[in-house]
């Protein structure tokens, strides 16, 4: 509706002058109040509250400064040489008519200035055609950028909707197998149990455990981004040891990567660096690389990195992994998305867990940023805020 509006407003809103005289005051009178206001390029003539003519700028000039113009002129009254049938429109015309109307008067009859009235013909003020043309073309490219918009929006939204779609169909595959795992594994215990086999209902009862934990992981990254998006997710501060925390988060990698022949390494500081953050939420965000890193990388190594650049703490985590496209690069932080088909996916995964991590690192006041080779492998920078660094090894960390 808005929209419409602004495509074609009504004249009364542009009205940009009042000024009248009555129809019998004397052409020199009139004269004066142009020359004493240059602002004044035409008068309408009104009686009662009836426009009955109007006089411009140009046509009196032109009549005074004729031969014996003052002369002829200046005593008569003013109707004697106003244009007694002006172009007059109703204040509630729309813009786009009135403009044409205005530019259909014969050549002769042409003139900026047009008479415009209420509905019961009353005269309300001068519109300037040329303010009116501006003031058209102003909506016109107002709607055409609008619309624009409106456009660029409708596909975005449709682009969030794709992949809310694709992640709903992606959450529910990773909750429904552990699920599936658990009970299928359940059932066979009840088996084992039943016939005595110890080893077996151990064996069983591991499977279900990682089955279980995995299921919890994918629950803990769905509630975790939704307390973020809520704003409730809260952070602690503590001093502690960084270096303990990324040997920890080395070891668990080492699990993830199983019988793959991948090396993980950790180049730090020989002591302990301590800084003041949040430890669960930094152990959670190196997790989150390092497991990535785990899944994405077949051979090669994976090292955890702890660095200093000016006087922020530096994390990397970089991979001998598969790496990622540039074009793919941007879409990584973005919530629900992964890279891979979901046709012929083969890892694992909500796509949630690069969008914590960047999230995380907004409420620690750090930043992450990424660069890849596609086919060679992938390097994540941490950066976390030093300033509140109190310790003896910063004497002894240099930057790396
Ligand atoms: N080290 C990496 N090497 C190659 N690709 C990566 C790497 N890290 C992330 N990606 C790509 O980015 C996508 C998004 O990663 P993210 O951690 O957000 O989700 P995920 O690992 O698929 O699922 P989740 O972390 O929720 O279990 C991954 O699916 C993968 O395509
Ligand atoms: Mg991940």
């Amino acid at each position: 509706m808005e929209m419409l509006q602004t495509e074609s407003p009504s004249v009364g809103r542009l009205i940009t002058s009042n000024e009248c005289v009555p129809p019998y005051t004397p052409v020199r009178q009139v004269a004066d109040r142009f020359f004493n206001s240059t602002q004044i390029d035409a008068l309408a003539l009104v009686e009662g509250r009836e426009p009955v003519g109007l006089v411009t700028r140009p046509k009196l000039l032109f009549t005074l400064f004729r031969r014996y113009g003052f002369e002829l002129y200046g005593r008569k009254q003013i109707i004697t040489i106003a244009d007694a049938e002006p172009l007059t429109i109703q204040e509630d015309e729309r813009l786009d008519v009135a403009i044409d109307k205005a530019l259909d008067r014969p050549a002769e009859d042409i003139y900026d200035e047009i008479v415009v009235v209420d509905g019961r013909g009353q005269y309300r003020g001068l519109l300037s055609v040329k303010q009116m043309v501006i003031q058209q073309s102003n909506a016109l490219a107002n709607s055409i950028i609008q619309k624009e918009m409106a456009s660029e929006r409708a596909k975005e939204l449709e682009k969030i909707s794709l992949i809310k779609s694709r992640f709903i169909a992606n959450v529910t595959h990773e909750l429904r197998s552990p699920v599936n795992a658990i009970i299928g594994l359940a059932e066979l215990m009840k088996i084992s149990c039943e016939k005595g086999y110890v080893d077996q209902l151990k064996d069983r009862l591991s499977l279900l455990m990682s089955s279980a934990t995995n299921l919890r992981a994918v629950i803990t990254n769905i509630l975790d981004l939704s307390k973020i998006e809520a704003g409730k997710m809260d952070i602690i501060s503590e001093h502690f040891d960084v270096v303990s925390i990324l040997r920890e988060v080395a070891e668990t990698t080492r699990i993830l990567i199983g019988s793959k022949p991948v090396d993980v390494e950790v180049v730090a500081h020989d002591g302990p660096v301590f800084i003041v953050s949040d430890p669960i939420k930094v152990r959670q965000i190196l997790t989150n690389l390092a497991s990535n890193a785990a899944k994405f990388t077949d051979r090669g190594k994976i090292v955890l990195t702890l660095g200093k650049e000016e006087d922020r703490l530096k994390i990397l985590v970089s991979d001998t992994g598969i790496g990622i496209k540039e074009d793919d690069l941007n879409k990584l932080f973005v919530a629900f998305s992964q890279l891979e088909d979901t046709k012929t996916k083969r890892h694992e995964g909500t796509g949630l867990g690069l969008t914590i991590t960047k999230n995380l690192l907004n409420l620690l006041d750090g930043s992450i940023s990424v660069s890849s080779k596609f086919g060679e492998g992938t390097t994540f920078e941490v950066y976390l805020p030093l300033n509140q660094f109190k310790n003896e090894a910063i004497a002894s960390f240099h930057s790396q």
